[in-house]
């Protein structure tokens, strides 16, 4: 079985640089590749501010903390891959785009690495056709933030191997997660069941069955969450929901998973959340603001 000495992320937004971050910490040699120079320096930033903040509250010894800092490379070149016992990617959610990615990373990564993808709601079944590979390519969906969160949903396609299977659970069991196994369908476990409540969560608030504020405080103290159901969408990205949902309506052909026209309209107005520094609520300032 891969002892997984050298591993290999794609994409170092939120979701990519907590990766690097988990299995730089795990003992792992890391390479974060992002082709955006701009989206490694902060990676890097982000990466060491989250180990300090694990050892400040003594859950990660100082010494473990540097070393893991300085075990990720950080690298725009694919070919920087070529040692890479296993490659997870957290790039755009685009079926197209990954295809692409998994077909060059292919030619590149040795015959036993594995593919993973950290897709949220695509079909493992299907990014495996673009490779020679379909036995050794895995869903592996981290929740975000990936280094507080204590799940990592595997995804098996249609040709994932016991073999593959193993291995992948083992590292995110080495990354201190708890594995759950998930069929290739449409949202896996997670997004199929959290999406529809969010969804609801628009719906209420579009027909006016009470506030944002009272919607995610009912919820969030009623049901003990710990983001309301809007707020969670917000840190989530609208944008993100939206598209996952689409991928629920049409992979599962039902119209419960409709989006809802409120949330549809908010990202259409660009208003995709946190990230933007508006989305349901405003992040401009420091209180947290109503957006509309
Ligand atoms: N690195 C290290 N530590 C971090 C961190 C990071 N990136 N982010 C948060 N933390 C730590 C903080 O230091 C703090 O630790 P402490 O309690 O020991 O002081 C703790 O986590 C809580 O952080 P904060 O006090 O800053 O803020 P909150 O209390 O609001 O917690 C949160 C933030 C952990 C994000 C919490 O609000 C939460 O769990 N929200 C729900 C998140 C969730 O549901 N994620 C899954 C979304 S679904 C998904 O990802 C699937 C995808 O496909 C859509």
């Amino acid at each position: 079985m891969a002892d997984f000495k050298v591993v290999g992320v794609i994409g170092a937004g939120q979701m990519g640089s907590g990766i690097a971050q988990l299995a730089a910490v795990s003992g792992s040699d890391v390479f974060l590749l992002d082709k955006d120079a701009g989206a490694l320096h902060t990676a890097k930033a982000s990466i060491s501010n989250s180990i300090q903040r694990f050892v400040s509250k003594g859950q990660l010894s100082k010494e473990v903390g540097i070393k893991a800092v300085a075990r990720v490379n950080y690298t725009s070149n694919l070919e920087d891959l070529r040692s890479a016992d296993i490659v997870i990617e957290a790039i755009v959610e685009s079926e197209d785009v990954k295809k692409k990615l998994f077909a060059e990373l292919d030619k590149i990564v040795k015959a036993s690495a594995i593919l993973a993808s950290n897709t949220s709601s695509i079909s493992i079944t299907r990014l495996a056709t673009a490779t020679k590979r379909p036995q050794q390519v895995i869903g592996m969906h981290f929740m975000n933030p990936p280094p507080v969160m204590k799940l990592v949903e595997i995804i098996r396609g249609a040709d994932t191997s016991d073999e593959t299977f193993n291995a992948t659970k083992t590292l995110a069991e080495r990354f201190g997660k708890t594995v759950v196994c998930s069929r290739d369908y449409s949202g896996f476990i997670v997004n199929r069941i959290l999406m529809p409540m969010i969804n609801e969560a628009f719906h209420a608030l579009y027909t006016g069955v009470a506030t944002k504020e009272d919607i995610d405080a009912g919820m969030k103290l009623g049901t003990n969450q710990p983001m309301g159901p809007l707020e969670l969408a917000d840190f989530i990205g609208l944008d993100v929901c939206l598209s996952i949902l689409k991928v629920l309506h049409a992979g599962l052909g039902d119209s419960k998973y409709a989006p809802c026209p409120l949330l549809v309209q908010y990202v259409d107005a660009g208003r995709v959340g946190r990230k933007q520094g508006i989305g349901v609520y405003s992040y401009h300032k420091s209180a947290k603001q109503s957006a509309r």
